[in-house]
């Protein structure tokens, strides 16, 4: 059986996943799937990449080891597969990777022996060693050239990196470096050789030229004393290896190489080479660094590189975490369907171009392509068979002495037309999916949509139902609805499997759509007689006003908890420019109650309406610290009944004891702006009155028992 291999990025365990690491995902799925209904034996990968610098430092902010930093955010990428239909239980990925796994370490090795063992296309060694001195970004994971950053507004502090805006660091010591500068003309001769091995084409001409201009040696290794969270260098433990040397390899490690357990369960010889497909943020690292390390290992070259587009919002700026434009995943997930999300992603941006993410274009889309369009095709056809063919599907036959009236009633008595143009569109389809432009593939099949819907209202079946010599006439339209719903089916399901086999359900066929590939589609297969499944709306309208109004408060929620996650990799304290002083804010202020010297009397009213915008909640403290270097400030993570612990800080240190607060309810305002107080983000307000002339601080609270997030009203 034919192999292919696929694979999405490994996510960095620094960070929550967002649409943009669900959008890789969910276009891996769907080339997988569609590979697999192809009759190909697919191997699909997806996974994270745990070590270096940064995930060292997210780990300590949080007081976390590296390990249970990357335990924890695997667990919210597993959730997010789990939820979104991509993982294997699924039919998704066939591995979650990891580069914490020990066989990675040692096919990683491996690697890095190959090419040290090896000489450059100039006859030089491949791998030296020498003294790096310069600019690394440790979010990009990548060292800067005085390009790619920017100087600082004062003289004396770090250049910032265009990417994130956050400071560089410095580093000056002795490393591994892998000779790039060798392989200009070996990599320019690979891309002339293969003019698909990087795709689009934009995206190739700008790998070509980036290397035209010249390649400059590449640092590998680190000092185990400055980056110690990673894989050792072979033979010179006092050297951690560079994360994207690590990283990359994933690609080999996972199925096989330098393992020879992973090669008897997956297999390198079997499935190498890969298809990699990622975001154009990370080509570079994909088309540049990689192939050169596979030729100075002797290793294959990639099947291709294909780089999609990002996600960007609604001002034009790339989605990210670190800028708090995020689409929330649960915020997704809780008003759309997984194939409205995956149809939506693939419908909406041309693949390999940037598009902006627009939640009410995902509403549109759904009502219009998918409720008024696929769904009320397969309700308006099935409901006509339940109550004109006593739910059975009809016989397509027309016999030749009903042709005329079949004629008169404005149908042709012959399906071949029909049968052509749905031919003709699975080709298309075919190609265009094969060609990743899965936008057009999808114009295919809504275009057999419009056509289906209009043969269907130009018979006009409720009126043939009138006329008993009609019978044939109006069997044969709904015969013809049907089958083309079961050929929709097969060819939508790698973009939307659930609803592939939904359709399939109600039209009562029994076999999986995923086992049928579409080239092998045959015009009147679906069997007469078949006994039509339940009719029920596969994609129910949504309200667009209603949803749009729960979204954008949802959103708003999101956002507080999305800057300080406990995870993010936000830059340290040390390194966060110092915040505007927040007018009139003190540490004792971060106590609602004890915020001010409280007035005598109520000074002005207020409207119910003022009031409901205060979004009060119950809250029950999880952890609870002092903050160093401050009197009054109390760190807290409490659970208000979101995914998510929330970071508040309260200044309330004078009064209470940090351990004896654990587990005790209190009540917060959950809507305020997210402020920073001595480096840490407080993301909503602990309430307590405020008592005589000092304003000591008592924390408000319940006397019967309330579940966490309950609001106040
Ligand atoms: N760890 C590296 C990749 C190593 S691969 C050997 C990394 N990780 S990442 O967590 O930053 O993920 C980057 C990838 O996430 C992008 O290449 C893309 O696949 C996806 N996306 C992240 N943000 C995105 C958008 N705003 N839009 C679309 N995809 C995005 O880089």
């Amino acid at each position: 059986m034919k192999t292919f291999y696929i694979t999405t990025p490994i996510y960095y365990v620094n960070r929550f996943p967002h649409l943009g690491h669900l959008y890789t995902m969910m276009m891996a799925d769907c080339v997988a799937r569609y590979k697999r209904q192809r009759g190909l034996e697919v191997f699909f990968l997806t996974g994270t990449d745990e070590h270096g610098i940064n995930i060292e430092r997210a780990a300590a902010r949080d007081g976390r080891t590296p390990e249970e930093q990357a335990d924890y955010v695997v667990s919210y990428f597993k959730k997010m597969t789990a939820e979104f239909g991509l993982d294997t239980e699924h039919g998704g990925y066939d591995i979650f990777m990891r580069t914490t796994y020990p066989f990675h370490e040692e096919g990683v090795q491996e690697l890095w022996r190959r090419a040290a063992r090896s000489r450059t296309p100039k006859g030089r060694e491949a791998i030296y060693k020498g003294f790096y001195e310069g600019w690394f970004c440790a979010p990009c994971a990548e060292y800067k050239t005085e390009d790619e950053y920017k100087k600082p507004e004062h003289a004396g502090d770090p250049p910032l990196c265009l990417v994130h805006d956050t400071p560089l660091d410095r580093v000056a010591e002795e490393s591994y470096f892998f000779r790039l500068s060798d392989y200009g003309e070996a990599l320019l001769a690979l891309y002339e050789s293969r003019t698909d091995f990087i795709r689009p084409e934009a995206r190739r001409n700008e790998v070509i030229s980036f290397v035209r201009g010249g390649l400059q040696d590449l640092s590998i290794s680190r000092l185990k004393s400055s980056v110690s969270w990673g894989i050792p260098v072979p033979d010179d433990p006092a050297h951690t290896m560079y994360v994207w040397f690590d990283a990359l390899s994933n690609y080999i490690t996972a199925i096989g190489y330098g393992n020879d357990e992973r090669e008897r369960v997956v297999g390198f010889e079997k499935f190498w080479p890969a298809l990699h497909l990622l975001g154009k943020d990370i080509l570079r690292f994909h088309a540049v660094y990689w192939p050169s390390f596979l030729m100075a290992a002797g290793i294959e070259q990639p099947r291709a590189i294909i780089a999609h587009g990002m996600w960007l919002d609604q001002n034009g700026r790339r989605m990210s975490k670190t800028l708090g434009n995020t689409v929330e995943l649960d915020v997704l997930r809780k008003h759309f369907t997984v194939d409205a999300v995956r149809y939506f992603c693939l419908r909406e941006i041309v693949f390999g171009q940037d598009g902006k993410f627009w939640y009410e274009a995902l509403v549109d889309r759904t009502n219009s392509d998918l409720a008024s369009g696929l769904g009320n095709l397969l309700s308006r056809t099935l409901t006509m068979i339940s109550r004109y063919c006593d739910g059975r599907v009809p016989s397509s036959q027309i016999s030749e002495d009903r042709y005329l009236v079949a004629k008169r009633a404005g149908v042709d008595p012959d399906p071949q037309s029909l049968s052509s143009a749905l031919e003709h569109a699975r080709d298309q389809f075919i190609l265009n999916f094969e060609e990743f432009a899965f936008s057009r593939a999808l114009d295919n099949v809504w275009a057999i949509i419009a056509r289906v819907d209009k043969m269907i209202s130009d018979a006009k079946p409720w009126e043939l139902a009138k006329d008993e010599s009609q019978r044939q006439t109006l069997n044969a339209i709904l015969y013809r609805g049907a089958e083309t719903l079961r050929w929709l089916a097969v060819l939508l399901y790698p973009a939307m499997p659930e609803t592939a086999r939904k359709i399939f359900g109600q039209l009562g066929i029994n076999y999986d759509p995923a086992k049928i590939d579409p080239a092998q589609l045959q015009w009147g297969t679906l069997e007469a007689g078949t006994q039509i499944g339940k009719v029920e709306p596969i994609f129910p309208r949504i309200d667009k006003a209603k949803t749009m109004a729960e979204i954008r408060k949802e959103s708003e929620r999101g956002a507080h908890a999305t800057e300080a996650d406990a995870v993010q990799g936000a830059p340290t304290a040390a390194q966060t420019r110092p915040e505007p002083p927040m007018k009139g804010a003190t540490e004792a202020e971060m106590v609602a109650g004890a915020s001010q010297p409280s007035p005598e009397g109520v000074t002005s009213m207020i409207e119910i309406g003022d009031f409901m915008r205060i979004d009060l909640r119950v809250g029950q403290i999880l952890t609870a610290e002092r903050v160093p270097k401050s009197d009054k400030l109390l760190r807290f993570t409490v659970d208000v009944g979101e995914e998510n612990p929330r970071q508040i800080l309260a200044g309330i240190a004078e009064y209470y004891e940090p351990e004896k607060l654990i587990g005790r309810k209190i009540i917060i305002v959950a809507n305020l702006k997210p402020r920073k107080l001595r480096g840490f983000e407080s993301q909503g307000m602990v309430l307590a009155a405020s008592i005589g002339e000092e304003g000591k601080p008592v924390l408000a609270g319940f006397v019967e028992d309330v579940p966490n997030g309950a609001k106040l009203k």
